[in-house]
């Protein structure tokens, strides 16, 4: 309801000049409950006419890079950090940003995912300095792009925004590679109901730190995993990132 109310509002917004192109403002709705949400830059011309999420030529390579990696649309929250449509002669500036992120921020608070990636430089710039309060240059961007970060309680991953590919098939590999993490923050850890990770969270012995970074986050990154894969086997009081915690050792009996 508190959605629809927000939807509402911004299909109403004249806070900025790009409400005179608004034909219709295309919303996500919460198929996939929630946990991860994409954060993508602005509506196209379809998706303005049509009032749907990346349906135009950026939502078909979207759909190739899910579709490889095996991700479902109804497994995202999908959403933009302009919400109306942006012609091709214009471009998105800090005035805009200003006049538009409460709606951004609006949709994280109600939503509360504990995933958010964020698609392309104005989506990364907007929604980290918003969780770091740092101010990142083009080069901290880059260098965020395809690695998951924990601040605060959320984890955070940067994408590149799928319409390079339309321009440079070129960047296929690494976009395949850099989604594949996207595949890897929605689905938990294959060894976790059997690691004893989650048998010392549930102890109160490792904090939820632990868990929400690795177990359900970007477990492929685990020690742990790495071993169970080669067929070796972990102590069972050694931490996520390999080291050994001897204090664990206790609870481990
Ligand atoms: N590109 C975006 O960033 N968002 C859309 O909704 C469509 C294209």
């Amino acid at each position: 309801m508190e959605l629809d109310n927000l939807y509402r509002d911004i299909s109403l917004c004249t806070n900025c000049s790009f409400h005179q192109y608004r034909v219709k403002t295309p919303f996500g709705g919460l198929k996939s409950g929630g946990k991860v949400m994409i954060v993508g830059q602005a509506p196209g011309e379809k998706e303005n006419l049509t009032g749907r999420l990346f349906v135009g030529p950026s939502g078909k390579m979207l759909d190739e890079l899910f579709d490889v990696n095996g991700i479902s649309r109804d497994e995202v929250y999908m959403t933009n950090l302009i919400k109306c449509f942006v012609p091709h002669s214009k471009r998105i500036g800090q005035t805009h940003i200003d006049a538009c992120s409460k709606y951004l921020d609006n949709e994280i608070a109600l939503i509360h995912p504990s995933v958010i990636a964020t698609m392309g430089y104005l989506a990364t710039k907007y929604v980290y300095e918003k969780y770091t309060s740092e101010i990142l240059s083009k080069p901290d961007i880059h260098n965020l792009v395809g690695k998951v970060y924990r601040v605060g309680e959320t984890n955070l991953l940067a994408l590149p925004h799928p319409s390079a590919l339309i321009y440079n098939d070129s960047l296929r590999g690494d976009m395949i590679r850099n989604y594949h993490k996207l595949k890897v923050l929605i689905d938990d850890c294959k060894y976790y109901p059997f690691c004893s990770i989650k048998k010392l969270h549930e102890k109160g012995a490792v904090s939820d730190e632990w868990v929400e970074l690795y177990c359900r986050g970007d477990w492929e990154s685990c020690i742990r995993f790495r071993m169970e894969e080669q067929g070796l086997n972990p102590s069972d009081w050694m931490l996520p990132d390999g080291k050994l915690d001897e204090r664990l050792k206790h609870f481990c009996d």
